[in-house]
C-alpha cells in the first residue's frame, strides 16, 4: 500500500481491489448484484504519537491498524482519508494545529473527498480523539456527503477519552443518519482488539464473513 491511498477493497477477493471512490464504486440506481453496501472510511495519522504517557514514533497509525482489522473481517470498500495540507509528523505540533482548528471550527480540506455515498447503506468512519473529538477533518468529510436514511458505525483509537464526542458530533454532520454504538480502543492496544472487533461487529450487525 502506498503511503495515503486508500487500502482497497476488503474483502477476500484480492484479484479485484476496488478503493471507495473510483469510478466503478460509485453507483448510481439499483447497485450491481453482490455489490458491496459497507463503506469503511477512516483518518489516522503516522509520526510521533501519545504512547502510555510518553511519544513515541509510529510508521501505520493507530486507527489504521484499527481500520485494517476490520476491514480484514467485513465485506466493505475502505476509503483512508487524507488531509489536503498533511499534517506535522510531530506531536505537539499536531495538538497545536488541531487547537486552532477546534477553535476557529474549520473544516481542513480533504485531498480525496468522495463524490457521494449513493452505493452504501452503512458507512464506518474512524478516527482518532483529538481533543475529545474527531479531528476537524472528519467533520469535512461527513458535512460533505448525504448521510440521509444510511447507518454511521463510528469507531476511535484515543488514549483515555473513548469515543469522546463523535456520536454527538457525527449525529449533528450526518443529518438523518442513524448513529450505531461505536467502538473505542487504545491506541496502544489496536493490535489486541480482534475479540473486541469481533463482538462489536457481531452487536452493530455487520458479522465477519
Ligand atoms: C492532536 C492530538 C490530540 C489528542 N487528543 C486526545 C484526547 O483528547 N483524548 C485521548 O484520549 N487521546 C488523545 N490523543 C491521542 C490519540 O487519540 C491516540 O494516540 C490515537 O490512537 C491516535 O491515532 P492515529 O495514530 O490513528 O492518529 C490525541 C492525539 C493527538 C495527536
Amino acid at each position: 500500500m502506498t503511503a495515503g491511498a486508500a487500502i482497497g477493497a476488503c474483502s477476500a477477493s484480492p484479484a479485484s481491489p476496488r478503493p471507495a471512490g473510483s469510478e466503478s464504486a460509485e453507483r448510481s440506481g439499483t447497485p450491481a448484484p453482490g455489490a458491496r453496501t459497507v463503506l469503511l472510511a477512516y483518518f489516522s495519522r503516522p509520526g510521533e504519537n501519545y504512547y502510555n504517557g510518553g511519544r513515541r514514533n509510529i510508521e501505520v497509525g493507530n486507527t489504521e491498524v484499527l481500520a485494517r482489522m476490520i476491514a480484514d473481517r467485513i465485506d466493505c470498500d475502505v476509503h483512508r482519508i487524507q488531509a489536503a495540507d498533511p499534517y506535522p509528523a510531530g506531536y505537539d505540533a499536531t495538538v497545536r494545529r488541531n487547537v486552532r482548528e477546534q477553535d476557529s471550527e474549520a473544516r481542513p480540506a480533504v485531498a480525496n473527498p468522495l463524490a457521494s455515498l449513493d452505493r452504501y447503506d452503512t458507512i464506518l468512519l474512524g478516527s482518532p480523539i483529538w481533543n475529545v473529538r474527531a479531528p476537524m477533518i472528519m467533520t469535512t468529510f461527513t458535512e460533505a456527503l448525504g448521510f440521509r436514511g444510511r447507518t454511521v458505525v463510528p469507531f476511535t483509537t484515543h488514549a483515555m477519552s473513548g469515543l469522546g464526542t463523535t456520536a454527538r458530533d457525527y449525529a449533528a454532520s450526518c443529518p438523518g443518519a442513524t448513529i450505531a454504538e461505536g467502538l473505542a480502543v487504545r491506541g496502544e492496544e489496536g493490535r489486541d482488539a480482534g475479540a473486541a472487533v469481533d463482538a462489536w461487529l457481531r452487536r452493530v450487525g455487520l458479522p465477519a464473513s
